[in-house]
């Protein structure tokens, strides 16, 4: 009987262990992706689309860029030659400002990563500035920055999707093109393709729209957005649809994410140098998208155990210019529904919050093995 009991308990043992392990597994919302509706323009239907990684960052709650592991800043030099313009561009880190909420007293809608663009010139070049995401892995998805612009003519601000100089998508700003007399306020969107590549001028290839928005976006944030699915690229400003581009030259590699801000005196696009130092801030980038790596869609497959099941897949709030608790939104900040994804430190303990119910689960796991084999 002895050695029955023993089997018992080895049989209690091991359903406790796979109930423990099962519940660890299910701990997580969202482990099969985030999801998004994409079409209906011009009576086209809407579609849901899937993807499965994220990259969010709150800049906002940002104190040090040089420690984020989602950005990198930039740090290069181009001739003016290179550059095509009246001067060259010095991309420097210190033209890179993070500045969260709260940190200056009085300085409430300042807040954000701060580009700058200076006003003197070095060396013939223009104090410039960039970020870039490190992950270079993003395929389709639907990446969105919530920005303000400079009113000081003179720079182009830009936010964009980067394989090469021939799979681009670009949403580009120029200040010099804002005129607030008469509520014109361009947003320039871009295809980059072989064609532009050959005559640098993208705006005689079919692939080229200059948006007007319906806001001034200077005095405020607003959410741009670039949602990129196979063979279509839209653009939009608060939800709403600004174009929609497909054919030849839409992508087909992966990518990275890029903001900059700019300037080279060439008068056929930035123009300036700004008469002052001129400031890009952003608010946020929320990226989600289907990873070009074979290990990240392997760890799909281990996540994602039924795509059908409550909150399998997560949708994304849509920002529409008018509810701001989307723009305060991250699932980042939410500590269970960003399982096995890989948010910077720097913006949320969801590693942290891993670890601890990893640590919950195994000790969990051995107090109650102990019961059941009698020891206590
Ligand atoms: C995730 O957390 C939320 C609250 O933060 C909770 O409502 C939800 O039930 C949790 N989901 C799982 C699967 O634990
Ligand atoms: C992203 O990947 C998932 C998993 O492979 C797939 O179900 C989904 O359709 C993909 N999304 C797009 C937009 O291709
Ligand atoms: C860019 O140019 C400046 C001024 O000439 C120089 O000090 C700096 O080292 C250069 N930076 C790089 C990355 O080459
Ligand atoms: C960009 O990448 C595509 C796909 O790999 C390639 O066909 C094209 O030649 C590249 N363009 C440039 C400018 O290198
Ligand atoms: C408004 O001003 C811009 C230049 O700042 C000009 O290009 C545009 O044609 C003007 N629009 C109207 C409706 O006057
Ligand atoms: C802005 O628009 C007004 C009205 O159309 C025009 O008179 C003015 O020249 C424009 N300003 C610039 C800088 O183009
Ligand atoms: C391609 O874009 C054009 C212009 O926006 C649009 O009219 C057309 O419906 C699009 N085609 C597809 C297949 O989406
Ligand atoms: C505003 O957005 C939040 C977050 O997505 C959502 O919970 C809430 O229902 C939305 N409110 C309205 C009025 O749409
Ligand atoms: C995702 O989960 C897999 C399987 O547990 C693991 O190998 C991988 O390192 C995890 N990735 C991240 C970013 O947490």
């Amino acid at each position: 009987m002895e050695l029955w009991n023993r089997c018992w308990a080895f049989a209690k043992l091991f359903l406790l262990f796979l109930g423990f392990l099962s519940a660890g597994l299910v701990k997580g919302d969202c482990e099969c992706g985030y999801s998004t509706n994409i079409g209906g323009v011009d009576g086209a239907p809407k579609r849901e689309y899937v993807f499965t990684d994220l990259l969010e960052t709150n800049f906002l709650r940002l104190n040090d860029i040089s420690a984020n592991t989602d950005w990198q800043r930039q740090e290069f030099n181009i001739s003016k030659d290179a550059a095509r313009g009246d001067y060259g561009e010095m991309f420097l880190p210190a033209g890179i400002e993070a500045s969260p909420a709260g940190a200056k007293s009085g300085d409430g809608d300042d807040s954000g990563l701060k580009l700058v663009v200076r006003s003197g010139l070095v060396d013939g070049m223009v104090p410039v500035a960039e970020i870039d995401s490190y992950r270079p892995d993003l395929s389709f998805g639907s990446f969105r920055a919530s920005m303000k612009m400079t009113d000081i003519p003179g720079t182009c601000a830009a936010f964009f999707w980067y394989f090469n100089d021939t799979q681009e998508i670009d949403m580009e700003f120029l200040s010099r093109e804002f005129n607030s007399s008469n509520s014109t306020y361009p947003v320039n969107l871009v295809l980059q393709s072989r064609a532009s590549l050959a005559t640098h001028d993208a705006s005689s290839t079919g692939y080229f729209i200059k948006a007007n928005l319906p806001f001034n976006p200077t005095t405020d944030f607003h959410e741009y957005r670039i949602d990129y699915i196979h063979g279509q690229v839209f653009f939009y400003a608060d939800g709403a649809v600004l174009a929609q581009m497909n054919g030849s030259a839409v992508p087909t590699s992966p990518g990275h994410l890029v903001l900059q801000h700019w300037s080279n005196g060439n008068a056929l696009w930035s123009g300036g140098p700004p008469a002052r130092d001129a400031v890009l801030t952003v608010e946020y980038v929320k990226a989600y998208f289907n990873s070009s790596l074979s290990q990240r869609a392997q760890d799909w497959r281990g996540r994602c155990r039924d795509p059908y099941a409550e909150n399998a897949v997560c949708d994304i709030p849509s920002f529409d210019g008018k509810n701001s608790s989307v723009r305060d939104w991250f699932f980042s900040g939410h500590g269970n529904m960003t399982n096995n994804q890989t948010v910077s430190n720097e913006n949320s303990g969801s590693s942290l919050v891993r670890r601890g119910e990893l640590v919950t689960v195994m000790g969990g796991f051995f107090l109650a093995s102990g019961w059941v084999t009698g020891l206590w």
